[in-house]
Parts: structure tokens; sequence; C-alpha cells
């Protein structure tokens, strides 16, 4: 065989086997079991095969039979509660500029499902309580504040939202609230304590200590970090300061499958199949 070729298939086979943590892992080592007992979360709704946080990837994340989607809350500039990722609506609508900027009416007249497809024309930036009262009883929701320092009171709003539908007790639904600001997920811990709480760290070399890990714990069931920072052993570690992790995001299988043999509790991913395959 000639050495270049030799190289290359010995490459594919490493990089199959091998997950970028350097732990070993292959897609027929993963158990049903192991994967029933991870939660699939559909990020900002099945956002691989729809547009992310609209009312069709929504509708596709419960289509897929994931057991939960991600959203992400910022505010209008009348006060409404609006579901959209970036800070402005530039990348994910036909129009520009800062949400913050925009009334509800007028975010409404946007165009949020063209940008990734012809075939999702006329999508709305859905409020959140449109989704709330879509999917109460029908799906977990994995609700984000993203960047909540813009919009003080973020937290009181949205805390109101899952009262007055009954959607704060932990029991009726799996509803969960997170944010990378660890101050906004305190106060949300002490307007509404019933409601269990995620804190999200982006990727750092120097992973998280004890000491992190358990402040975390003092007010979040939660630690959800990017991805690339779950080891086999960080799993122990979250689960021995009392808390649960679901990282994010996969957009590749052997991530998954790397996630799911390591124990995470849930796996945020665009694509709702590579957690479980019966899933799509
Ligand atoms: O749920 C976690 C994940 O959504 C965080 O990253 O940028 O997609 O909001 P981002
Ligand atoms: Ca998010």
């Amino acid at each position: 065989m000639p050495r270049f070729l030799f190289i290359l298939i010995t490459g594919v086979l490493f990089m199959g086997v091998f997950s970028t943590s350097g732990e070993s892992v292959s897609a027929n080592e993963l158990k049903n079991k192991d994967r029933q007992q991870t939660l699939t979360i559909a990020h900002r709704g099945a956002s691989g095969y729809a547009p992310e946080n609209t009312m069709a990837a929504f509708e596709k994340s419960v289509d897929m039979k994931a057991e939960m989607f991600e959203l992400d809350v910022q505010m209008s500039k009348d006060g409404e509660l609006v579901v959209i990722h970036d800070t402005t609506v530039d990348r994910t609508t036909n129009g520009s500029g800062q949400v913050k900027d925009f009334t509800y009416e007028e975010l409404r007249q946007l165009d949020a499902g063209s940008w990734f497809s012809e075939e999702f024309a006329g999508e709305k930036i859905p409020t959140l309580g449109e989704v709330l009262d879509a999917y109460k009883g029908r799906s977990g929701i994995l609700i984000e504040l993203k960047s909540p320092s813009l919009y003080p009171g973020i937290e009181q709003k949205v805390a109101a939202a899952l009262v007055a539908r009954n959607m704060h007790k932990p029991e009726n639904d799996k509803i969960i609230v997170q944010s990378f600001d660890h101050e906004s997920m305190k106060t949300f811990h002490s307007i509404l304590p019933s409601m269990p709480v995620g804190v999200l760290l982006g990727y750092s070399e120097e992973g998280v200590s004890n000491e992190q890990l358990a402040n975390f714990s003092s007010y979040a069931e939660y630690f959800n970090p990017n991805k690339a920072m779950i080891t086999g052993d960080l799993v122990n570690r979250i689960h021995e300061f009392g808390m649960k992790t679901h990282p994010y995001t996969v957009r590749d299988q052997e991530s998954a499958n790397f996630l799911l043999s390591v124990g995470v509790d849930g796996i945020i991913t665009d694509f709702p199949d590579y957690v479980d395959p019966h899933k799509g």
C-alpha cells in the first residue's frame, strides 16, 4: 500500500476512536442504557434542521422526540420577552439593528426564517410567553437569559411569565433557567428558588476549580460548560458537588459519543439524532 494512503487510513481510524479530549470511545461501545439516561436538548430548537429560535425549530425538536429544547431570551424596547440569540437582528432576520431598539410589533414584522431556507419564509421571532403556552407539558425547556445586563429586570419578568403559567414548580415540567451571567442567575434564584438554575461557562484552558463548583452549587442545580471542557473526571466532580451537567454544543457524532460515554446528564445539540439515532 502506498505510504500516504496508509497514513490517511490510520489517521481516519484514529480520529473515529478517540475524542478531542483524548479519552477513548467508539460508537459501538455505547449501550442503549447510556443514551436513555442522557437527555437530548435541541439547541435553539432543532437548529440543524430549522431556523434557530423559531416555532418551526421547537416543533422539529418535539417531532424528533428530544426531551427538551433550549432557547435564548432577550427583551424588546417596550419590555416584551422575545426569543432570539444575537443581540442584533442582522444574522437571523431580514432586519438590521439592536434587539433592544425594536418594539415587539416591529420585531414581529421581521422574517426570521428565510435566512435559513425559503421553506421557512415568514417564521417570526416568538415571544417567551408564546413558546411556554405552546409547549407546556409537551417538552422540557432550557431557557437561557442572553446578555441579561442589557435588560434590567429581565429576571423578574421571566419569573413572572413562569409563575403565571404555573411552570415554576419543578414537578410540573422540566424547565431550567440558565445564563453565562452568574450574577443574573443568583438574582433569578433569589426571586424564584423553586426553579432549577444553570450556570453556563465558556471554554477556559484552566478548567474549573472545586472552589468554583462549590460556589455554583450554592445556587445552581446545573453546571453547563462548553463541551471541550468535559472529561470523565469533571463529570464526577460536578456530581460530587450535587449538580448535573448539560454541556453545549454538539454538532458532530464523535462529540456526542464521547459525552455519552462519560455520563453527562444531557447534551445540548443542533442535531438531536446524534445523541440518539432513534430520534429523528
Ligand atoms: O445552552 C448553551 C448554549 O446555547 C450556549 O451558547 O451561544 O448558543 O447561546 P449559545
Ligand atoms: Ca443559548
